[in-house]
Formats: C-alpha cells, sequence, structure tokens
C-alpha cells in the first residue's frame, strides 16, 4: 500500500523564488535563507518520494475572484507555471500523478470532504517555491506532485479543524492505494505577514514559533485556534499558515501511532515581507 513518510512545512515567499532565477542566492541577504534549506535538500535527495502531495495556495492566478474553491486537488498528468505578472518562473513543469489523485479524490470525497476536482491549472509561486527550496535548481523535479490548492485569500477560509480533519482523511486515502507508494505532504505559505493596509509588514515571531512548537506537540490544540487569531497575531497573510494542519493531519500520531521525529527546524526574519518558517516531520 502507499504510505506518509514525512512531512514537510514551509514559506513560499515570492522574492525567494525571484532570488533563484535572478543568481542572487549568494547575496548576503539571501545567504542565511537558503542556508536554513541545505539540510533539507540533502535529505529529499535521500529518501526522494515517489510522490508529492503538495498543499498550497493560489494567489489568484489559476482562480480569479469568479470562481473560488475551497480545496481543489489537481488530477491532471502536468501543471503548467503561470505567468504571475513578468513570465512564468524558469522551472519545471509540475509532473502529476493522475491515479493517485483520482483516488485521494474519491476517497476523501466519500468521506464527506467537498473537493474540487481540476484536471488544467497552472500553479503559481505557492507551490513553486516550496519545490525550488527543497530541490535547489534541477532540469526536472524529482517526483511527481499532486497539487493540492486551499483558499486563504478570499474570506471566508476553511477553519483549523477542518484543515487537520482533512490531512487525517488524506491519510486514509494514501492507505487505501494498492501501489507500494513513499508519499510525503508538503504543508506550505506563511509564517506571520501582511501585505497590505496599516498594518503591512507585520511580523510575529514568539506567534510563529509558538505555531511551530503546538503543530509539532499539540495538533489537536493548534486546530481549536479560530482565523480571526490567525489575522489578528499573524497578520492578513499569517492565515496561509492554517494549511500546514493539512499536512500535520496526515502523520501517524493523530490516528493513534508514535510521535513524528522533528528532523529539522528552521525560522528567519526578513525574507521580503514575511517570516520565513520550515520543518521536517518523520513518521516512525
Ligand atoms: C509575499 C509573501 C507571500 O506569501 C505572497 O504570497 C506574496 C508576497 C511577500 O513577502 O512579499
Ligand atoms: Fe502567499
Amino acid at each position: 500500500m502507499a504510505r506518509i513518510t514525512a512531512s514537510v512545512y514551509t514559506s513560499h515567499v515570492p522574492a525567494i523564488g525571484a532570488a533563484l532565477d535572478a543568481g542572487k542566492t549568494q547575496e548576503p541577504y539571501w545567504q542565511v535563507v537558503f542556508k536554513g534549506y541545505d539540510f533539507s535538500k540533502q535529505w529529499l535527495k535521500e529518501r526522494k518520494p515517489d510522490v508529492v502531495f503538495l498543499v498550497y495556495n493560489d494567489h489568484a492566478n489559476a482562480f480569479s475572484l469568479e470562481m473560488i474553491p475551497t480545496f481543489a486537488i489537481g488530477t491532471a498528468a502536468e501543471f503548467n507555471i503561470a505567468d504571475e505578472g513578468w513570465g512564468p518562473r524558469p522551472v519545471p513543469k509540475v509532473v502529476g500523478q493522475p491515479e493517485l489523485a483520482s483516488h485521494i479524490a474519491q476517497s476523501v470525497i466519500q468521506q464527506d470532504f467537498d473537493l474540487t476536482i481540476v484536471n488544467r491549472m497552472d500553479v503559481d509561486h505557492g507551490l513553486t517555491v516550496p519545490l525550488s527550496l527543497m530541490c535547489g535548481q534541477p532540469q526536472a523535479w524529482p517526483c511527481p506532485v499532486i497539487p493540492f490548492a486551499v483558499n486563504v485569500v478570499q474570506y471566508p477560509v476553511p477553519s483549523g479543524r477542518r484543515c487537520l480533519n482533512l490531512g487525517k482523511a488524506i491519510r486514509k486515502a494514501v492507505e487505501s492505494y494498492d501501489e507500494d507508494l513513499n508519499v510525503q505532504i508538503w504543508g506550505t505559505g506563511g509564517m506571520s505577514h501582511q501585505l497590505q493596509g496599516p498594518r503591512a509588514g507585520l511580523i510575529n515571531r514568539e506567534f510563529d514559533n509558538a505555531f511551530l512548537d503546538r503543530l509539532i506537540a499539540d495538533p489537536e490544540g493548534q486546530a481549536a485556534v479560530p482565523h480571526i487569531d490567525y489575522v489578528r497575531e499573524a497578520g492578513s497573510e499569517g492565515i496561509e499558515l492554517v494549511m500546514w494542519l493539512i499536512a500535520r493531519g496526515a502523520m501517524a500520531d493523530l490516528a493513534g501511532g508514535s510521535p513524528p521525529k522533528v528532523a529539522h527546524r528552521f525560522y528567519h526574519v526578513p525574507a521580503s515581507n514575511t517570516a520565513v518558517g520550515h520543518l521536517i516531520l518523520e513518521n516512525p
């Protein structure tokens, strides 16, 4: 059967992608950011997954305000890189895994979550920047990716509780797939940041680090935090963090197994307007 071996969490700051694409990774400002991912790149090479289930948010690139799915699963064979206004990032196209994605859609919808099935979708920095941070600049991404887009852009957004429970349903779905596959689930976005209004530039290190602590040790408690607390404490875009609870919900301890091992933890301020957070949790 397929199994979820690990979860990876990371911010998706678009300027990180731009720094990579423009060859600026050795500049002192960026060097410290990329250093936080040296371990992770080696770790990913050594534990190459067969598939990454990548939870992220679209930023009005694939979807507009005309159609706003709360949860959308990418079932296509491939996904092109979105043009976010200055041309698509020069990164490989994303190869999907339609068979597993369709199976997960079937299972999760039958577990009473309403997913939108997406057979054509361009993927933006929300998905490509985490891939770049974890994989560097390869000719092709190391494995197929199932994009899973969550609405955290237009209110109402899903609650932390719903996200954690969705992760549990995704775990069941993966484990009911017949083929022996090593699947990783990634939760991306965040950490604290606000891009507009009088509080633009808001960063909250205390909130971010408490979130990391609780995500690791008390995910059920963190899931009870209402979305307004994220907005108040972590800024209007800090709400992206609820997506991390989807990945956390898919870990073994929430289905009666042992707690995950913290393989890596990194936190840095600033990167563009955003606090960068990163975690790797391994299932025992
Ligand atoms: C920034 C951060 C984001 O998460 C995003 O989607 C866009 C911009 C920023 O820090 O500038
Ligand atoms: Fe974002």
